[in-house]
């Protein structure tokens, strides 16, 4: 019998990339067959056990890594812990993970067939050149969708900045299609950035090294994307490969707590359709105190019922207790309880079960990849407060280009007042013209984002295609290499 394929997958140290990371790893296991090494550091690595589900045959492989050994406080091992101020120091650590790669590499050669491909993070470049060394295929794998980054990769390969005009705004110079960025739709490090500093250097070397790998695969889809992947297209050269959504939801994983997840739906079920207002900012960011506050008012005087997942505010250790006498309005912890009419959840909340019911009206979110192709895969319009990174762009292409987002408010640090937020929750929740345009055109990306991975007789999505066709360009590398003079090539 012929032996399965084997893929080398390797994240960035970050939540909202190993999830994405691991929904592929399960996506080409159950489509293609093929066996998956995921590659991460030993913390990652145990937590990551518990989430993958027990009929899959990903084999987890460990990179040293010690935080303490790069000026990060210990066990940190990745983003979720981090204060910002540390986030470049993460990104320095992470090319130390070279040499132990090439290790890991050579060992996985030396002692099996090679495998197929090494799919590898944005941050993760470097990777390419190792892959290449032992004559292996490599891609790049963007969590993120396409225009977002296409504005991100941008920004950071063009520092400094062009002057923006008296209105704060400026184009993109190599991306004019995007029409203009304003310096609010940027997160602090990237206004800060002048070519010398930790961020514009890492940045600046990282994404300049997909130009080394053999393509680049996004959690996007062409119809939907094709701006973002035009940008794409001229500027790295090679192939680049929309094969989204890619979501554990649909891949079909990771065992959520029951009782949680029974608890939110009965909460829900006792709602009206197109009710609730569901918060939540991912795995990294907060509110700054007096934007929790204005939030909270605004919940109040709204008199809509939400499910709002809460943390810290800004400044204070996101693991320390959540006082809400002093974060919240007076009283307002017992009136949405008397009133059954919100839930505050501290650490976690089953988001895809939630966003998938009928009960939820919007969604107020920080706008990550991720949390918008979940929102959008169950046809629920974002109410989008961008947070960091390509997050501000996200919520430009949702609001600007797809119609189905109101931006509220941009940042952790921006002044916003109750009474603006509670317009825009009237916009988008009131049965109101622009509510009924939204979910319109949400319902529309939704039925694009299920053709682009369909697969049946006489129909293939673009998801489908693009996949196969990035199967093909690493297959036909593996013959090349197979029947060349490579010292590595001994296939079977
Ligand atoms: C992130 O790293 C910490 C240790 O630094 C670990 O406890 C946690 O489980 C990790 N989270 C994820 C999502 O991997
Ligand atoms: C594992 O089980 C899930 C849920 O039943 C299913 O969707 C998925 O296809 C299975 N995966 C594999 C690799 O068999
Ligand atoms: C939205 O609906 C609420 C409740 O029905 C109502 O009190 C409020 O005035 C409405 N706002 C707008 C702008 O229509």
């Amino acid at each position: 019998m012929e032996k399965k394929e084997n893929i080398v997958m390797f994240p960035y140290m970050a939540q909202g990339h190993i999830i994405p990371f691991l929904a592929l790893a399960l996506e080409i296991e159950k489509k293609r067959g093929c066996t998956i090494t995921f590659v991460t550091t030993p913390l990652n690595l145990k937590k990551l056990q518990s989430s993958i589900p027990s009929n899959s045959s990903i084999v987890l492989l460990e990179i040293p890594f010690c935080s303490s050994d790069h000026g990060l406080p210990p066990n940190t091992d990745n983003t979720s812990v981090l204060p910002q101020s540390l986030m470049s120091c993460l990104d320095e650590a992470s090319l130390s993970l070279k040499s132990p790669f090439r290790n890991l590499i050579s060992n996985l050669v030396q002692h099996g067939p090679p495998p197929l491909c090494i799919i590898a993070d944005i941050f993760l470049g470097w990777t390419a050149e190792i892959a290449h060394e032992f004559g292996l295929f490599h891609a790049i794998f963007c969590v993120g969708g396409g225009f977002g980054m296409a504005c991100y990769y941008s920004l950071w390969l063009n520092v400094p900045h062009p002057k923006p005009n008296s209105n704060g705004e400026f184009s993109l110079l190599d991306f004019p299609e995007a029409s203009t960025i304003h310096v609010t739709q940027m997160s602090e490090n990237l206004r800060a950035a002048d070519g010398t500093d930790p961020y514009s250097v890492f940045n600046k070397e990282a994404l300049s090294e997909w130009m080394n790998s053999d393509g680049v695969l996004f959690n996007t889809i062409e119809e939907l994307d094709t701006l973002g992947l035009a940008y794409f297209r001229r500027k790295i050269g090679g192939p680049v490969w929309p094969v989204g959504p890619v979501l554990l939801s649909a891949g079909g994983a990771v065992q959520e707590p029951g009782t949680m997840v029974e608890f939110y739906k009965e909460w829900l079920n006792a709602k009206p359709s197109n009710s609730v207002l569901y918060i939540a900012f991912g795995s990294q960011n907060t509110l700054s105190a007096s934007q929790m506050m204005q939030l909270a008012m605004a919940l109040d005087v709204s008199g809509k019922s939400f499910i709002w997942v809460i943390r810290p505010p800004l400044g204070v250790d996101v693991e320390s207790e959540f006082k809400a006498k002093e974060w919240l309005p007076e009283g307002f912890g017992q009136r949405i309880k008397d009133q059954n009419r919100g839930l505050l959840e501290q650490k976690w909340a089953p988001q895809v079960e939630i966003l998938s019911h009928r009960s939820i009206s919007a969604f107020l979110s920080h706008c990550g990849w991720n949390s918008v192709f979940e929102a959008v895969s169950h046809g629920v319009p974002i109410m989008g407060w961008p947070m960091s990174a390509e997050q501000f762009y996200n919520a430009k292409f949702l609001e600007e280009e797809m119609g189905v987002c109101v931006e509220v408010a941009r940042g952790p640090m921006c002044e916003v007042r109750h009474e603006e937020i509670v317009r825009k929750i009237e916009l988008v929740m009131n049965a109101t013209e622009k509510r009924k345009d939204m979910r319109k055109k949400v319902s529309e990306v939704r039925d694009m984002m299920k053709d682009a991975i369909r697969d049946e007789e006489g129909f293939r999505g673009s998801s489908v295609k693009a996949m196969d066709e990035f199967f093909n360009a690493a297959s036909s590398t593996r013959e090349k290499t197979k029947r060349g003079p490579n010292k590595y090539g001994q296939r079977r």
